[in-house]
């Protein structure tokens, strides 16, 4: 078994040596590499399963190995979520549209560490609408990530990325939320993007964890399609999400899957 170092706290989450920070941010940047080399193979006509090849390949190429196969079954190196779907959708052979939006979701492993990072594509033309809510989602991740400072509690993270998008009247994703990581995929605590300011455990340095947020045009519930994975809204309506994996500090946040292009979010 991997040799844990550390010490966990009353709620189980794992607080880190300074030491590993460096294995995080190599496992990120290798992630983050991945979904920057992403956007030229997204373009209308172009398959889900084929963009899922491309990145199985540069895992491969750089010696990494794919935390999503072989993952309670799942047998693909990303989830590729397109419009209405939240997360988790399935790489397949349908091809993308003109004005289509979908999330990129990639977690890998480097030297036993895990990094764990989503964006926002887009297949040609964006639509007003669309650019709004992949504005509004990214933004509300930033002031998540913003809230991520030792003395905050996680419910000030899930206060702040949900009161931004329910004042741009959109809506919060309940049913998936973000989770502690590092030589694991998914470790406590359950990162909740929505919830009251000062509850929920106080974040302290040492602790690695994702931060997601799901944000709908329309209502916030989520139903799961009979292949058992993919989760799409109740009303049709569109979803996005972006993710980071990061790192507290004394100094607050420290994000591992930083864009070496500066291409995290598509329009700018
Ligand atoms: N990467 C996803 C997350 O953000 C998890 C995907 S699990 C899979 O936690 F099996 F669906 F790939
Ligand atoms: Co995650
Ligand atoms: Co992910």
């Amino acid at each position: 078994m991997t040799d844990h170092k550390g010490r966990l706290t009353k709620d189980g989450i794992r607080i880190h040596d300074p030491s590993d920070f460096a294995g995080m941010h190599a496992a990120g940047k290798l992630a983050a590499e991945i979904l920057d080399a992403m956007f030229q193979h997204v373009f209308p006509g172009q398959s889900t399963a084929e963009i899922d090849r491309v990145i199985t390949q540069m895992v491969d190429d750089a010696g990494a190995k794919s935390a999503t196969i072989g993952y309670k079954g799942y047998k693909h190196a990303s989830c590729i979520s397109v419009n209405h779907v939240v997360c988790h959708g399935i790489p397949g052979d349908k091809t993308l549209k003109d004005g289509d939006i979908l999330n990129i979701d990639v977690t890998v492993i480097v030297d036993g560490w895990f990094g764990d990072t989503s964006r926002m594509y887009v297949a040609g033309k964006l639509s007003r609408k669309s650019e709004r809510l992949i504005q509004i989602t990214h933004d509300a991740l930033m002031l998540g990530i913003e809230a991520a400072r030792p003395g905050n509690t996680f419910g000030d993270i899930g206060h702040a990325i949900q009161t931004y998008a329910e004042a741009q009247r959109t809506s919060v994703v309940r049913d998936f939320c973000g989770h502690g990581l590092g030589r694991v995929f998914h470790a406590p605590p359950n990162v909740l993007h929505y919830g009251r300011a000062g509850s929920g455990p106080v974040l302290e340095e040492g602790m690695f964890f994702t931060i997601e947020p799901m944000v709908n045009l329309g209502r916030p519930e989520t139903k799961i399609l009979a292949d058992d994975w993919t989760a799409v809204t109740r009303d049709k309506s569109l979803s996005a999400q972006f993710e980071h994996s990061i790192g507290i500090t004394a100094d607050g946040p420290e994000i591992f899957t930083l864009s070496p292009n500066g291409t995290f979010h598509p329009t700018y």
